[in-house]
């Protein structure tokens, strides 16, 4: 039976990894600077992870949530004290555009409204309320078209207080630093207003932390740069190093209801085991500080390549700007030189997304390899 053929693919195999790389079935060793699209947080393969996630599935993969399940609670807890959100609640669920699915779901409910105001450039995933609220018309089916979405540019506080004035929306969903989109962020100034207005307005503000949440950012979550309480933050990817886990954070002003949300899987006790081997090995591995030491190190040697026009995003979301389209470039990189890295709709930037775990000398690595690239480009 074939595959339904949804992704353009790179001739490349991989079948193994470990750390900050990967293995083709040949055995040709790959950099990983893309984790797999933001997923790989601890490195591939972390040895504690395999521990945590092979010793609970010999003991209990799954049971529904109809019973205790204490691995849901220990995961919370360990966001809390990670994060330092003290106030909220967690519902798990399997991936992001669910979290954001559920996330705007919830603000319907709490305020009564159903309108939500999104982002130029910003992407929240593929189902319904979700992909409506993301700025790509090709992959918003008409059965998602019927959700009443406003999408305003970035930094338009005017635009955000006109239409949360008119009184029916329920939720701005925003990512603090934009992934897919190509790594812009709002000002200062933007989210703090934005914050403001949505708790003028009986509104509630989404923190879309899927990509640059969970230590990418050099924070705990890209929001904590500002002044900002959010009422909803949708965490995925980096959450489960590559295992399907996602989550909303909810302010207890939202207050639940039995049956409110639900699942089958989210939550199960494989990806409540995974989640605690990743925050586990964030937190004594110090990779937030790794985080921010590469993040430095990263710029600066970005800042003496001439032909890197713009250098945007925070610590390891960073996006390289060039003044040409990058598809040849990323094509080089993999075949020649073993390096992935990511694109963006920005067809000029070069995403770099690595585990949190990657240390100068892969910086090294993937700049000599950058320049030798572009001197055949
Ligand atoms: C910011 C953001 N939100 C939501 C999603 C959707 O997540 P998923 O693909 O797990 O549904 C993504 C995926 O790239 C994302 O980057």
């Amino acid at each position: 039976m074939p595959l339904f053929d949804v992704y353009p693919l790179y001739n490349v195999t991989p079948v193994s990894g470990k750390d900050i790389h990967v293995y083709d079935d040949k055995g040709t060793e790959y950099l990983d600077l893309y984790g797999g699209h933001a997923v790989i947080s601890i490195g591939h393969a972390h040895p504690n992870y395999v521990k945590a996630i092979t010793k609970q599935v010999e003991t209990l993969g799954f049971y529904s949530n109809a019973i205790q399940n204490p691995l849901q609670k220990q995961l919370a807890d360990k966001i809390e004290t990670l994060s330092g959100c003290n106030d909220y609640e967690l519902f798990l669920c399997n991936s992001g555009a669910e979290a954001n699915e559920n996330a705007l779901k919830l603000a319907s409910f709490k305020t009564g409204k159903k309108r939500v105001v999104a982002f130029k450039n910003g992407f929240h995933g593929r189902t319904s309320a979700a992909v409506a609220a993301t700025d790509n018309g090709t992959i918003i089916a008409p059965i998602n078209a019927q959700q009443a979405v406003t999408i305003l540019p970035l930094n338009d506080i005017e635009g955000v207080k006109t239409e949360l004035e008119k009184g029916d929306v329920c939720a701005v969903i925003v990512e603090f630093i934009q992934g897919v989109g190509g790594l812009d962020q709002g000002t200062k100034a933007f989210f703090e207003a934005v914050d403001n207005l949505c708790k003028a307005n009986n509104t509630l503000f989404i923190a879309d932390e899927i990509q640059c949440g969970y230590g990418r950012s050099g924070k705990f979550f890209a929001f904590q740069y500002y002044n900002v309480t959010p009422d909803i933050i949708s965490l995925a990817k980096g959450m489960g190093n590559g295992f399907p886990i996602g989550g909303i954070l909810i302010h207890p002003s939202i207050e639940s209801k039995y049956g409110m949300l639900g699942t089958t899987f989210g939550g199960n006790h494989l990806a409540c085991a995974a989640g605690l081997a990743v925050l586990n090995t964030i937190e004594e591995e110090n990779l937030i500080a790794n985080t921010n030491e590469i993040s430095e190190y990263l710029i600066s040697k970005a800042k003496t390549i001439p032909q890197i026009k713009n250098i945007k995003g925070r610590g390891l979301m960073i996006g390289l700007e060039f003044d040409f389209e990058v598809g040849e470039l990323r094509k080089q990189l993999i075949y020649n030189h073993h390096i992935f890295t990511g694109g963006a709709t920005n067809k000029k930037l070069l995403r770099i997304l690595p585990p949190l775990t990657v240390k100068k000398e892969h910086i090294d690595q993937f700049f000599d390899a950058l320049k030798k690239t572009l001197e055949e480009v």
